[in-house]
């Protein structure tokens, strides 16, 4: 059980951050190397919500690499790839990691790229894809990464939206049983959309050499080594560093952007607070540089706080089986780790005794963090009872940049109360409102939201698109952030999340927009109208359900459209949809007025009693889509 008696510091801690949040804000500040200090610490005056650590110069890149070195601490592991995909295993030390990036940005300045500029990043799980990150941190650029798993189409609405100078890639990626080729992937990309970069730098893997188009593609080994290091370049704390898309209810994602000041201030801050982690500690993240939980805990807080962290290009099972986990913890020596209940799940499924976990030593494991979806009691349990150490759920999202509900190693109130995504950190005033925005009695669930301003490394604004943040984010409860997560705060203060309020699915960790699918469905000639939703998957949390509805007169046998479905989802979206499901039925369950019944399919599809809703046009549909999906 959590515990925030006498040795605890939280109750401490999250007062005097009540008390005085700029004074603790300052404080935090400390932390970072500043190259000119702030004016004002939070200014509410600017922005969609304030801006923190106005006037203030500082670049990322430099706290995150030489700075360490400065300190002495050069020799020290930064970063340890461990791929049992490659079959390789490299440490590079804190001096390597800064002259790398150092090349790299000095590459990536020879081909045009200065502060401000965008560069995407679409890269496997490599160790250039992390150096590339700080490469352009360096320069005040601005780097936008692309995660592997989505296809052509989704990265050529994220460059249209970017409109980068550079693009940086690899020839190949590489999944369990095959070689995935990013650059054809890329130049497919860069061919659908109108903005084109100005040049690629592509790495070369070994398992998939590609061809490189004269006039546009340099290697990336041969710019790295012909470049002269730059320095880094001192940036407004204010200015972005990233940006992140990540899904929304409709087909167009979301350019999440992140300010350079307040972003290295929160996450350092948060490696002490929630992990209990400092210079030296190895920490490993098991996610990938292209979601936020990579961005933050693979590349910035653990280097900004002088850790080493792994970097880890394999699965939980089959990367060679269920110990791979456990051979990464034992051979670097990891302290605290961190993943998404679905790998916990993968393993349990294939390793219910733990068995593998005897073969490893496991001395140096402290705690496991968990996040990215709703954890299942019995797995956080059976993954508590083997590892026989502290499992910690904690709630945040691409926009938060860090936990907003946690387990505080660092404070003392370690684990999180068992079944919940533990308090709010110092920084988040979390309350659950009803629908009219009104604050619920503690123990009532309702939409979990965050009282403004929201604390420094949150996100300040949409990539050029201010309106669609306070639209999305602001208008509907004035005065608090709309988390787009249901739940509820209980007696203790403890927060517990249930799932979305809107149209996002979380299949394996990974977010999606239902909506983005119901796009592609309705784009096929055969389709008249259709509905997705997220059901229970046991393995991956939930799983997209398509049912469609064929226009009159087509001919087409259903299982062809369903195939078809299947493989165009794929296509526009990518792999990482995990869009396995289309059926074809004669009607959707609609209210009077129209509007789709996509709740009452999703219990239906979960086995849950859907008793009709009194608007319901017909109840009689619900029986019709039951029948369907009992063929499943
Ligand atoms: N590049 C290209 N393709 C990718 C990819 C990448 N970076 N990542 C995933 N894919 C593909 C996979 O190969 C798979 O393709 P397939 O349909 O041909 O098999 C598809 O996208 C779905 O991938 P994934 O969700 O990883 O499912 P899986 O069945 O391959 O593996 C698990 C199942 C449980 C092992 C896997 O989902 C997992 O490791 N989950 C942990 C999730 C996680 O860490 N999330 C981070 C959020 S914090
Ligand atoms: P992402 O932006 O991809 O990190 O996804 C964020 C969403 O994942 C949140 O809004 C939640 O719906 C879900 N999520 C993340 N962490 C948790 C958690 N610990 N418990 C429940 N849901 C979570």
């Amino acid at each position: 059980m959590s515990s925030a008696g006498a040795s605890s510091r939280y109750p401490q801690t999250y007062a005097a951050w009540q008390h005085d949040p700029e004074a603790y804000w300052a404080e935090a500040a400390e932390a970072i190397a500043w190259d000119r200090r702030w004016d004002r610490v939070f200014d509410p005056t600017k922005g969609a919500f304030g801006q923190y650590f106005v006037g203030g110069m500082m670049n990322t890149c430099f706290n995150a690499l030489d700075r360490h070195v400065l300190a002495g601490r050069g020799e020290q592991a930064a970063l340890i790839w461990d791929s049992p995909m490659a079959g390789r295993c490299e440490t590079f030390t804190y001096r390597e990691m800064r002259d790398r990036t150092a090349r790299v940005a000095g590459a990536l300045a020879s081909l045009g790229v200065r502060q401000g500029d965008r560069v995407v990043i679409y890269m496997p799980m490599v160790p250039e894809a992390a150096i590339t990150m700080l490469a352009c941190a360096r320069l005040g650029a601005i780097h936008s990464v692309v995660f592997g798993g989505f296809a052509a189409a989704e990265l050529a609405k994220r460059i249209e939206d970017a409109q980068p100078r550079v693009i940086v890639s690899a020839s190949c990626g590489l999944e369990p049983g095959r070689v995935v080729g990013y650059k054809p992937l890329l130049d497919a990309a860069i061919g659908i959309s109108a903005h084109k970069p100005e040049a690629c730098l592509i790495l070369q893997r070994e398992q998939a050499l590609a061809p490189l188009i004269a006039g546009r593609d340099c290697d990336f080994a041969e710019a790295e080594a012909a470049a002269m290091p730059a320095d880094p370049v001192s940036i407004p704390a204010t200015d972005p560093l990233y940006i992140l898309y990540t899904s929304g209810t409709t087909g167009r994602p979301k350019g999440i952007v992140r300010d350079a000041g307040g972003h290295a201030v929160a996450l350092h801050r948060s490696m002490g607070m929630v992990y209990g982690l400092g210079a030296g500690d190895v920490f490993w993240t098991a996610s990938d540089v292209g979601w936020v939980v990579g961005h933050s805990y693979i590349v910035y807080a653990p280097l900004l706080a002088g850790c080493t962290s792994v970097m880890y290009e394999g699965k939980p099972v089959g990367t060679p089986d269920a110990g791979a986990f456990w051979r990464v913890c034992a051979q670097h020596g990891v302290r605290v780790l961190f993943t998404a209940p679905t790998a916990l799940r993968a393993i349990k499924q294939q390793d219910p005794e733990a068995t593998m976990l005897a073969r490893h030593d496991m001395s140096k494991l402290e705690a496991l963090y968990l996040a990215g979806e709703r954890c299942d009691p019995p797995t956080a349990i059976w993954a508590a009872e083997k590892l026989a150490r502290p499992v910690v759920d904690h709630w945040w999202q691409t926009e938060t940049g860090w936990p907003i509900t946690a387990g505080f190693r660092g404070l003392g109130l370690f684990p999180a109360k068992p079944g919940t995504g533990g308090r709010p950190a110092p920084g988040y005033d979390v309350q659950a409102l009803d629908d009219s925005g009104h604050a619920l009695a503690r123990t009532q669930t309702g939409n979990l939201a965050i009282r403004l301003p929201l604390p420094p490394g949150c996100a300040p604004t949409l990539w050029q698109d201010e309106a669609g943040y306070r639209h999305a984010y602001l208008d509907d409860f004035p005065g608090w952030y709309r988390t787009g997560d249901a739940g509820v705060v209980d007696a203790d203060g403890d927060v517990s999340v249930m799932g979305r309020t809107d149209d996002i699915i979380n299949v394996a960790g990974h977010r999606l927009s239902t909506g983005a699918m119901e796009e592609v469905l309705a784009s096929h000639p055969a389709v008249a109208e259709c509905a997705v939703v997220g059901a229970k998957d046991a393995l991956k949390g939930q799983a997209p359900l398509g049912l469609v509805v064929l226009k009159a007169g087509v001919a087409l046998d259903p299982r062809t459209v369903e195939t078809e479905l299947v493989a165009l989802v794929r296509e526009r979206i990518g792999p990482v949809a995990a869009f396995k499901d289309a059926r074809v039925v004669a009607r959707l369950p609609k209210t009077r007025s129209g509007k789709i019944l996509r709740a009452s399919i999703r219990r239906l599809a979960d086995g849950e009693p859907a008793a009709p809703p009194p608007t319901i046009d017909d109840p009689a549909i619900l029986d019709e889509i039951s029948a369907v999906l009992a063929l499943r």
